[in-house]
């Protein structure tokens, strides 16, 4: 996610009042560039470190970038009753990088410091980001902590997976500034959305030629992650079925659940386990249409000859219609429809025939091709309702057209009511 990106969230959210407690982690220094993130998207941040942190960055780094005076103590400033005046303002508390030791006292209201005490009288969402190393974390006091805070409503982002202090890596790095940023100004949004489970499937299904060899697409599932993260920001919670995403882009979010599957079939089932009970069904993946009547179960080999082998195909099924026909889940079905359009139609010509044949209840069409829907690029979509009568359209970044494509959504949503 770019600087860009944060302060476009930023901007619809509104400026608010956030408090950047940092802790002394060896990542405190990344906390510099997420107070710059923060405040780039229009907010006023102010900083309070613990005495540690200051040994790791200096006051003055953080008086300068949040243009407040930077105490640590609830005696440095003790007429102006820092931790009741901050913590009762605050719209949003943050705790990044935040250390097991401060993760205990948050755990067990202790209020020492003027960040701790400053949490205590905070009645605003609070953001914990653990970074440590990989045994502290591991620790089942440091889990059991960590329970608490979420048990408590507090949000505790994971932490990433990677190099730590010295030569040391694993679990336990704080998450890059920009994530961090991205999770935070999500929970300043309006949360029109809680209350909500939705289902999504992402990127594309590979199904199995030989034990290395697939059939697949080029999908690289950031249309739906953006949806998932979109969701769970206003307020959903997400069970995110990703088939063969890239680890690195799949979200780190409180309320996404992600299932890792690899065939149409897998999917199939982790969307009919995964349905029952939710508000909404969404299918961004691309499915493949046919699979490998058998996969061998070693290694195909070149016999010297010259012939190839005969692959004989079989459908796979279709679960965006399996999900609209069997309504017992009572969720909202919405499919995607990926069209080139040709010689015998447009992009729209197809997608309002998909609509009609598929069921959903909301039909997304986007145009993809070799430089166009899939990857990193902006997107251009228009919804259908079962029918094909188009109710919106959208061009933008996937995040931006995340966004339009809940909105469709969240008014179906309310119209089921
Ligand atoms: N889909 C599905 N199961 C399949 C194929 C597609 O659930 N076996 C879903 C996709 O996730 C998407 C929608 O159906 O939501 C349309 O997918 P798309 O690939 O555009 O269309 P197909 O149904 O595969 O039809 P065609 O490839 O012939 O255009």
């Amino acid at each position: 996610m770019t600087e860009t990106t944060v302060r476009a969230l930023g901007a619809t959210a509104g400026p608010s009042r956030i408090v950047l407690g940092v802790c002394g982690g060896i990542a405190a220094y990344k906390s510099a560039i997420l107070a710059r993130l923060l405040i780039s998207a229009g907010h006023d941040v102010r900083i309070v470190p613990t005495d540690s942190a200051l040994q790791m960055v200096g006051r003055t780094t953080f008086s300068a970038l949040s243009s407040h005076p930077v105490h640590t103590s609830v005696f440095d400033d003790p007429e102006g009753v820092e931790h009741v005046r901050i913590g009762d303002e605050a719209d949003l508390l943050i705790v990044a990088p935040a250390t097991a030791n401060t993760v205990a006292k948050l755990a067990h209201g202790i209020a020492d410091n003027l960040l701790t005490a400053t949490a205590l009288v905070a009645t605003c969402p609070i953001l914990v980001v653990p970074a440590m190393h990989t045994q502290m974390w591991l620790n089942p006091a440091t889990q059991a902590n960590v329970q608490t805070l979420r048990d408590r409503g507090v949000f505790v982002l994971d932490p990433a997976e990677g190099r730590l202090t010295g030569s040391d890596s694993g679990i336990g790095r704080l998450p890059e500034p920009e994530q961090i940023a991205q999770t935070a100004l999500g929970m300043l949004c309006e949360q029109d959305l809680a209350g909500t489970r939705f289902v999504i499937s992402a990127g594309g299904t590979r199904e199995p030629i030989d034990p290395v060899r697939f059939l697949g697409n080029r999908s690289t599932g950031r249309f739906g992650i953006a949806l998932a993260l979109n969701a769970a920001q206003r307020g959903a919670r997400v069970d995110l079925v990703a088939c063969n995403i890239d680890r690195a882009l799949l979200p780190n979010h409180p309320r996404i659940a992600v299932h890792p599957v690899g065939s149409a079939e897998q999917l199939q089932e982790a969307m009919n386990s995964c349905a029952s009970g939710a508000s909404v069904l969404i299918m961004t993946a691309a499915v493949a249409d046919f699979r490998p009547a058998h996969s061998g179960e070693s290694k195909f080999k070149k016999d010297g000859s010259g012939a190839a082998p005969d692959i004989t195909l079989v459908e796979n099924p279709d679960i965006l219609k399996g999900l609209a026909s069997d309504r017992s889940h009572g969720a909202l079905v919405v499919g995607f429809a990926a069209e080139t359009g040709d010689e015998h139609g447009s992009v729209l010509d197809y997608g309002k025939k998909k609509a009609k044949v598929k069921g959903a209840d909301l039909l997304i069409v986007n145009r993809v091709g070799e430089t166009v829907g899939f990857g990193d690029v902006d997107t251009a979509i228009t919804i259908l309702d079962r029918d094909g009568n188009v109710l919106g359209e959208g061009e933008g970044t996937k995040s931006q057209m995340a966004g339009t494509v809940l909105d469709a959504i969240s008014l179906s949503l309310g119209s089921l009511d």
